[in-house]
């Protein structure tokens, strides 16, 4: 999504600006065409010949040097961009723009332009919480500027603070989020559930699956870039949080089962990628159940709730099935069983599909019986072959 786009990518002066030539790479990387305006403070901290190199385009320091494309024409940038991110984002520019001070070639470009503007905020966190910034901040986001708050962390002055620029990814997922708003889930709400739910058997044991939760995060993130408005559920997983997405971590069958019951209240879809446990144990050891002597030992398991099946709601169901055997007949069955509008069929037993992999090989089976059998592709790419038709699926339904 991020191909062909023009980011206009603003550095200002902080020791984070080093950080600004990671982010101008990848997103470079992932096609955008990146034009990068340094403040003079920021060319102290890091060398425009690196985002020069990075990028392959020209980077503009000041309004008066006559060496680049755009510096006589600058509103030629403004009226470019796809969206303005200003990485890291000191005080001083935060100032400059809530004041609407327009003396460099930065805080000209951003007056001028109409693309949605991202600041990510990198200072030192007595600068960052005095209120002077906050309120900047706070008029800055009521005019429509999104704001990716700094982390928690060690700060240049090695004090640890509120004030550390955010993670790369988390910025790259703000991008897309924001260049996404217009996209074709606009103003729908999807709920998303990913990993493998965890039974405890005692304080430190548990029954789990191998789900690693990559398909679930992919269908959330790629809904999210369509501007869908999502809820992520997430069991445990090692993946990092996606930035733009309101993640709700659980463990259980039966905690998630209460966060989708909660989260679909409101909702226009769920997808349920989710491996969910079908049984528990009876009961939960209160102590570490100690090895005995007996070469055996017997849990009793009962069944969790079957989600999908009790969740109530006019919203559109997506469920996935994970099959070793006779994947689409089986598939079909849970279709009709749990009352499903599109139903993702995949074989665990293939190496290139199913747990842990990065690929996915699935057929997409719906209520007319339509069965779909897409290639090996990305999970992304299965994500978004997923929504193509919830989109379709959602704007059906509302002809009804
Ligand atoms: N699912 C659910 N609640 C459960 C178990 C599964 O909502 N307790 C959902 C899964 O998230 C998935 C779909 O139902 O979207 C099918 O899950 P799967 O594990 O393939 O099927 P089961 O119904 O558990 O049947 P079986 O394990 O016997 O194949």
């Amino acid at each position: 999504m991020l191909a062909n786009k023009t980011i206009v990518l603003g550095i200002t002066g902080s020791i984070a600006a080093y950080k600004a030539a990671e982010l101008a790479s990848k997103l470079t990387q992932a096609g955008a065409r990146v034009e990068v305006v340094m403040t003079e403070s920021a060319t102290k901290f890091i060398a425009p010949l690196t985002l020069r190199s990075l990028t392959g385009r020209l980077v503009v320091t000041s309004m008066w040097e006559l060496n680049s494309e755009f510096s006589i024409e600058h509103i030629a940038l403004a009226e470019a961009a796809d969206i303005l991110a200003i990485v890291p984002a000191t005080a001083n520019i935060i100032a400059k723009l809530a004041a609407g001070i327009s003396d460099d070639m930065l805080c000209c470009t951003v007056l001028a332009t109409k693309a949605p503007v991202i600041l990510a905020p990198a200072m030192h966190a007595d600068m960052f919480q005095n209120s002077i910034t906050q309120e900047n901040l706070a008029k800055l986001k009521a005019r429509g500027f999104t704001i990716v708050d700094p982390a928690y962390g060690r700060l240049a002055s090695g004090k640890m603070g509120l004030g550390r620029l955010a993670e790369v990814e988390e910025i790259i997922g703000t991008i897309k989020q924001v260049l996404g708003k217009s996209g074709d889930l606009a103003g729908k709400r999807i709920v998303v559930t990913a990993g493998g739910t965890q039974e405890p058997i005692d304080p430190v044991r548990h029954i789990g699956n191998r789900s690693s939760g990559k398909m679930g995060y992919a269908v959330a993130e790629a809904a999210r870039d369509r501007g869908a408005e999502v809820k992520l559920i997430a069991a445990p997983t090692s993946l990092s949080e996606p930035a733009g997405i309101e993640v709700i971590h659980i463990k259980t069958a039966i905690q998630m089962n209460e966060a989708v019951a909660k989260a679909t209240a409101q909702a226009d879809g769920l997808i349920m990628a989710a491996a969910v446990s079908d049984y528990q144990p009876k009961s939960v050891a209160k102590a570490k159940i100690k090895k005995k002597e007996s070469p055996s030992l017997t849990l009793e398991l009962i069944r969790t709730p079957d989600i999908l099946t009790e969740v109530k709601g006019n919203f559109l169901k997506v469920g996935f099935a994970a099959e070793s055997e006779d994947v689409v007949a089986n598939a079909k069955q849970k279709l009709e069983k749990k009352k499903l509008d599109l139903i993702v069929a995949n074989d665990i037993t293939d190496a290139s599909s199913g747990f842990g992999a990065d690929t996915n090989k699935v057929s997409l089976i719906d209520r007319n019986g339509n069965v779909d059998s897409l290639p090996l592709l990305t999970k992304r790419e299965v994500a978004d072959r997923i929504l193509d038709r919830v989109v379709e699926l959602l704007a059906k339904k509302a002809r009804r």
